[in-house]
């Protein structure tokens, strides 16, 4: 069965930009720069033929392009012992409408609504056992960060894999943002 999610990917530029953030945090896992994306809605797994209508149905979504920025740090979950290394986006509102969208087209075939909050982000790194002081420092110092604006025309689905090594992400269709 197919483990399915929905996400947009950064341009190469800001990806390289932003690359290279997270290393040399003690522990941590950055996220290699060509897997940096922004999910929109995680499906989970699901059977071949609803992965077809999903991907079939995706169609539908008529969504202008977005300009979006990149910037401020954040940790998940925001308190406990953190576990992900994340990177803001600005504005929030036309990336939530998108994932409204995304999430009733979904709901009418059988996929369950996110209990929580969207909160859109790139992950940068997991992080294990991290030392807090480090990571307070490594927040402080870095929470300026921030990327110039870009437009987002498209939206992806993926499907991922689970490896030894990692999660593998393949591209399995492609849906423009047009006005
Ligand atoms: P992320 O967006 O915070 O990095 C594929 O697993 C992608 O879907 C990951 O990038 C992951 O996190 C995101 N995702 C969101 N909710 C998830 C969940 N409940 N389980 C696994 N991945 C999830």
């Amino acid at each position: 069965m197919p483990r399915l999610f929905i996400a947009i990917d950064l341009p190469r530029p800001i990806s390289q930009a932003v690359a290279g953030l997270a290393v040399g945090i003690p522990s941590a896992r950055p996220v290699p720069e060509d897997q940096f994306h922004l999910t929109l809605k995680f499906i989970g797994e699901v059977n071949e033929d609803l992965g077809e209508d999903i991907a079939a149905s995706l169609e539908e979504i008529r969504y202008p392009p977005l300009t979006i920025s990149l910037g401020g740090l954040g940790l998940f979950p925001p308190r406990g012992v953190p576990k992900v290394l994340w990177l803001g986006v600005q504005p929030v509102e036309g990336l939530t409408l998108l994932h409204n969208r995304i999430e009733n087209l979904l709901y009418h075939r059988g996929i369950s609504r996110e209990g929580r909050k969207f909160s859109p982000h790139i992950t940068l790194a997991r992080l294990r056992n991290c030392p807090t002081d480090r990571l307070g420092l490594f927040l402080a110092g870095n929470n300026l960060i921030s990327t110039p604006p870009f437009t987002i025309t498209d939206f992806h689905l993926y499907r991922s894999s689970l490896s030894p090594k990692g999660a593998i992400h393949t591209r399995l269709r492609s849906y423009p943002l047009s006005t």
